[in-house]
């Protein structure tokens, strides 16, 4: 069986209702990362940091996976699929996906500020002072802020590397070290990369550039893939 290496980003659950980053209106327009997405952040203001990510987790809890997310699930019928995600939702786990990386982190988790080992799944949307660690520290939210470490990077450079197809999906390619993964693919694998506003601008070999919504332009690959011999 062959093997598919997905990397999506936040235009993959665009369509779910959850906004994007970088999009007019996008997160980043509305709050500063200097504020809500960096460690410095929940030291100066825990309380804002954790209302951010209470808010989002809310949100999760009240939309579904579309057609994309779906789409991805069926390609599992005829191929190897290793998805990696920069999202922080669980779309990708609640439309079918079996094996899903993520990069920057979990909403629905937290994890002991002083062990990133120790990470608990939240029940509900909300996170609050109080919920500690079986050390007794404060748990945060488990989320990979701007200036941390990456911790599944590697692994992710190890799927790409051995992928025999890459699909890029909805995300932007601003935010490094995921930005990079596709470099990591070998030359001779076909990509598709499926952007409304994809820049014409990547010198990778063999990209296909596919400009529609995830929510059209995934299940359309999908079946194509699905149906060659
Ligand atoms: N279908 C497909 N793509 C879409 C759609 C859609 N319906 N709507 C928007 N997009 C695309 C935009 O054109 C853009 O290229 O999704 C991309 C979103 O880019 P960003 O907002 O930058 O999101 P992403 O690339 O996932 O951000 C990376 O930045 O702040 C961090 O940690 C956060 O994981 C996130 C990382």
């Amino acid at each position: 069986m062959k093997t598919i290496a997905v990397l999506t980003g936040a235009g993959i659950s665009a369509e779910s209702g959850i906004s994007t980053f970088r999009d007019s209106n996008g997160l980043w327009e509305q709050y500063r990362i200097e504020d809500v997405a960096t460690p410095e952040a929940w030291a100066r203001n825990p309380r804002m940091v954790m209302d951010f990510y209470n808010m989002r987790r809310k949100q999760l809890l009240a939309v579904e996976p579309n057609p994309a997310h779906l789409a991805l699930a069926r390609l599992e019928q005829k191929f190897n699929v290793n998805i990696i995600t920069q999202n922080v939702d669980d779309l990708h786990e609640r439309a079918g996906s079996s094996d899903v990386l993520h990069l920057h982190g979990e909403l629905k988790k937290a994890r002991s500020s002083v062990d990133e080992t120790l990470i608990y799944k939240i029940n509900g949307w909300e996170l609050k002072f109080g919920d500690l660690c079986e050390k007794g520290s404060q748990l945060r939210p488990h989320i990979v802020w701007f200036g941390e470490p990456v911790p599944n990077i590697m692994i992710a450079s190890g799927i790409i590397l051995r992928a025999d197809m890459v699909i890029v999906i909805g995300t932007s390619l601003k935010v490094y070290p995921a930005a990079g993964l596709l470099q990591y693919a070998p030359s001779a694998a076909p990509k598709y990369l499926i952007d409304p506003e994809a820049s014409p601008e990547y010198h990778v070999r063999n990209l296909h550039i596919i400009r529609e919504k995830a929510s059209i332009g995934v299940p359309e690959l999908v079946e194509i893939l699905r149906s060659e011999k």
